[in-house]
């Protein structure tokens, strides 16, 4: 039996086994790839998506334990209307190689939306599972920052 899903606010029937990882349902079956496979053990953070709000990785979510809306990269917010968080990315000029950076983004958004003003403690404890080979770590953190301070002056 089809499994509803609700992604970046459209509803979907997805026909898959239930053990599918998220990932592969939001890749493959969707065709939404700015989410990321980077490792498959949730030691890397590449494909962090977001249920319910809550940053989660979708390598380690099966089809039938989706508890929530899904929300990913492309739901944040488009090119013609970025989110703050991915204006502050662009601003900061964030990305290298950009592999890890959807899943970093997905990842500090549900950061600032449970701690409006991180501290700098704060944004390692929270990012400390998404890997970046490229070493962007220092514009992660001053993007982050900058973001908490639009939003809250906005
Ligand atoms: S691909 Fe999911 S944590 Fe690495
Ligand atoms: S920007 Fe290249 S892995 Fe992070």
């Amino acid at each position: 039996m089809p499994t509803a899903l609700t992604i970046n606010g459209i509803a979907h029937l997805v026909d898959l086994p239930s053990d599918v990882p998220l990932l592969w349902v939001l890749r493959d079956e969707i065709g939404l790839t700015g989410t990321k496979f980077g490792c498959g053990v949730a030691a890397c953070g590449a494909c962090t998506v977001h249920i319910d709000g809550e940053a989660v990785r979708s390598c380690q979510v099966a089809l039938a334990d989706v508890w929530g809306a899904v929300t990913t990269i492309e739901g944040l917010g488009t090119p013609d209307n970025m989110a703050v968080i991915q204006q502050a990315w662009v601003d900061h000029q964030v990305a290298q190689c950009g592999y890890c950076q959807s899943g970093q983004i997905m990842n500090a958004a549900a950061l600032l939306a449970q701690t409006p003003a991180p501290t700098d403690q704060d944004i390692d404890d929270a990012m400390q599972g998404n890997l970046c080979r490229c070493g962007t770590y220092p514009r992660i953190r001053a993007a982050i920052k900058d973001a908490a301070q639009r939003i809250q002056e906005a």
